[in-house]
């Protein structure tokens, strides 16, 4: 090689090293400013980093921009997210899962739940407040600052905290069939749980019961599929009429599809005999009963329909693409968002990524995750990059979620504490108004109503001065509680205020009245079921204890007249006995107003209840 030719080679080596080092240099320099985010984001851009230190607050930005409509700020708010950040959206995780409070902004996570009794330290308003706003300034540290849906079970009051107002649980607002009551208990319900920063509550179901067996028949309405739709409705509309300077809460009509159609002994859950079991009605049979109350929720704007963990012909209804897309959106044009129940994507499966990729795809737009998110998240990456979940669907899920909480108002309101609107004087007045709305008379022998000015009363039975019994399950704890410990008037109580002072009331739990006691001229039995929640109460015969049976016996022998007073979620088999009753009441779960039973049995208040369910006598 000539020397013009090594020097020109010299030269070349020279120029193209200097052409490598200064586009290493200004590749270096991009990823310093994008990383400082000093370029100008272009809409699609990724960006994967989350703003720790909370100094990324967005502002003034359309998505941020009132002026807006709902849809222009989330498809705004949509392009600006990136994959993690969607996936994020598409996650519900139960805050006991949750050991690192920074994981809510490093995962981008959407909602957070407290499974029933998942309480804060201090379980007050003032603790749940607490917790739920600590849970949303992490949030707020996302480079977008998405506001988390917070939900809790709220099915008869913001129950989860001692002392917010109990009200009858749904089977007994059935027998009301009063729509204007349901939305005015749902609005009340509303304002506590908002009151702890609560902004989500899942409620109300409008599954149709049609098995007595069934451990969540009190949970609803009833088995009359127009009664349901009516009050399921009210409810809805109930729940997202409350606006507290701009901050709403989002109602879940549950469970989508025939979760009280299943059929005993066909449970998926080794513990429970008919919850968690299969549907065999046909499709038609489904769409006249257990669609009808979704097409009235859907009607109201319900902004969220949770997923049962049923199945339909032995396809878990949360795989079923027909029941989740075909007839939810496209015949009854749902525009909310679905969320999955509990572990029901999961449960049973023996592969989980296949399981999510399948309820992504049938429709599950939020997926709820009692136990691990990470997994989650990992498997929606994966799933996205190998294109088993498009990045429409992702997408379509998101903005699903985003324009619920836009319209939930949690971009724009103020999140306010408010523990003195639980268990206020109003609302407890308005629960009372709903038992005795709620009383039904199942046999009366021209004894009630109760004169007032009655020498002696006995009163007996387990349920008489008992809270936690004549509260039911879901209340403070996922099964409920026991005894006197949360605010509220106990039947005993309501009845010693009732009478008159010339009256003599002696109460005993077993009905042991002193030989010197002599005759009652009226003997009250309260009695009935002890609290359960979902299969835990499947039982093959509903009917009373022997306990209670023994009871009632021994109080008729030192009673002239005798009534029976029924606190149970359900009919219960008292056909063997009721003949010997002067006066049978089905009270059902009356929640913490036991007073507004005492209304109706001395004639204060008329019955108006009717079965809302049938109670073979
Ligand atoms: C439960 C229930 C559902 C409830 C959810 C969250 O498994 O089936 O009704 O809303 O979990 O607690």
């Amino acid at each position: 090689m000539s020397k013009v030719s090594k020097a020109h080679l010299r030269e070349m080596k020279k120029i193209i090293l200097t052409v490598i080092t200064v586009g290493l240099a200004g590749m270096m320099f991009s990823f310093a400013l994008a990383y400082f985010e000093l370029l100008p984001k272009t809409r699609s851009e990724q960006y994967v980093v989350f703003c720790q230190s909370g100094t990324c607050h967005p502002k003034d930005l359309p998505y941020q921009d009132h002026a807006l409509s709902f849809d222009e700020r989330t498809d705004d708010l949509l392009s600006r997210m990136t994959t993690t950040e969607k996936i994020g959206q598409l996650a519900l995780v139960e805050k006991n899962s949750i050991h690192n409070p920074e994981d809510i902004a490093r995962y981008g996570l959407g909602a957070l739940l407290s499974g029933a009794g998942a309480k804060p330290e201090s379980n007050t308003a003032e603790g749940w407040f607490q917790m739920v706003k600590d849970f949303q300034e992490q949030a707020t540290k996302t480079r977008l600052s998405i506001p988390l849906f917070y939900g809790v079970d709220a099915i008869h009051g913001h129950t989860n905290v001692p002392g917010a107002t109990v009200f009858p649980h749904a089977i007994g607002l059935g027998a009301s069939k009063d729509a204007d009551l349901v939305r005015d208990i749902a609005y009340a319900t509303a304002k506590e749980a908002a009151a702890t920063g609560v902004n989500w509550v899942y409620s109300p179901n409008v599954d149709i019961a049609q098995d007595m067996r069934w451990g969540r028949v009190y949970e609803t309405f009833g088995s009359d599929p127009s009664n349901v739709s009516t009050l399921g409705k009210a409810s809805v509309e109930g729940i997202q009429s409350f606006d507290n300077e701009g901050l709403k809460v989002a109602a879940t009509a549950k469970h989508y599809l025939g979760n009280g159609a299943t059929e005993w002994g066909s449970s998926t859950n080794k513990d429970f005999k008919i919850d968690q079991g299969n549907v065999t009605l046909s499709d038609i049979a489904l769409r006249q009963t257990q669609l009808t109350p979704f097409r009235a929720a859907i009607e109201a704007n319900a902004q969220s329909i949770m997923v049962g963990l049923n199945q339909w012909n032995g396809e878990k209804v949360i795989f079923n693409k027909y029941l989740l897309t075909d007839v939810l959106r496209n015949e009854l044009g749902f525009k909310g968002f679905v969320v999955s129940d509990w572990y029901g994507v999961y449960e049973n499966e023996t592969d989980n990524y296949q399981a999510l990729v399948k309820a992504i795809n049938a429709g599950v737009d939020m997926v709820m995750l009692p136990f691990d998110y990470k997994t989650f998240s990992n498997d929606m990456q994966r799933a996205l990059k190998n294109g088993d979940i498009s990045k429409e669907r992702l997408d379509e899920a998101t903005r699903r979620i985003l324009k619920a909480k836009f319209e939930t108002g949690l971009f724009d309101g103020v999140l306010l504490e408010q523990a003195s609107d639980i268990g206020t004087i109003e609302h407890r007045a308005l629960a009372q108004k709903a038992v005795s709305e709620s009383l039904v008379s199942l046999k009366n022998n021209k004894v009630v109503p109760i004169s007032k000015k009655t020498p002696k009363i006995f009163v007996a039975g387990s349920a008489a001065n008992n809270i936690g019994m004549q509260s039911g399950a879901w209340t403070v704890e996922w099964q409920g509680i026991d005894g006197n410990w949360i605010p509220g008037t106990t039947i005993l109580k309501g009845i010693q205020d009732k009478v008159s002072s010339s009256t003599k009331v002696e109460y005993s739990l077993v009905a042991d009245f002193a030989e010197t006691s002599g005759l009652a001229d009226i003997g009250i039995a309260v009695i009935g079921e002890r609290p359960y929640a979902e299969g835990w109460g499947d039982i093959e015969s509903p009917t009373l204890s022997s306990e209670d049976l023994m009871t009632i016996a021994k109080l008729k022998r030192v009673s002239k007249k005798v009534v029976v007073v029924i606190v149970s979620g359900r009919p219960l088999n008292i056909k063997d006995f009721v003949k010997d009753w002067d006066a049978v009441i089905a009270a059902w779960l009356p929640g913490s107003e036991g007073q507004g039973v005492a209304d109706v049995l001395f004639g204060d208040k008329p019955f108006v209840g009717v079965l809302p369910i049938i109670w073979d006598l």
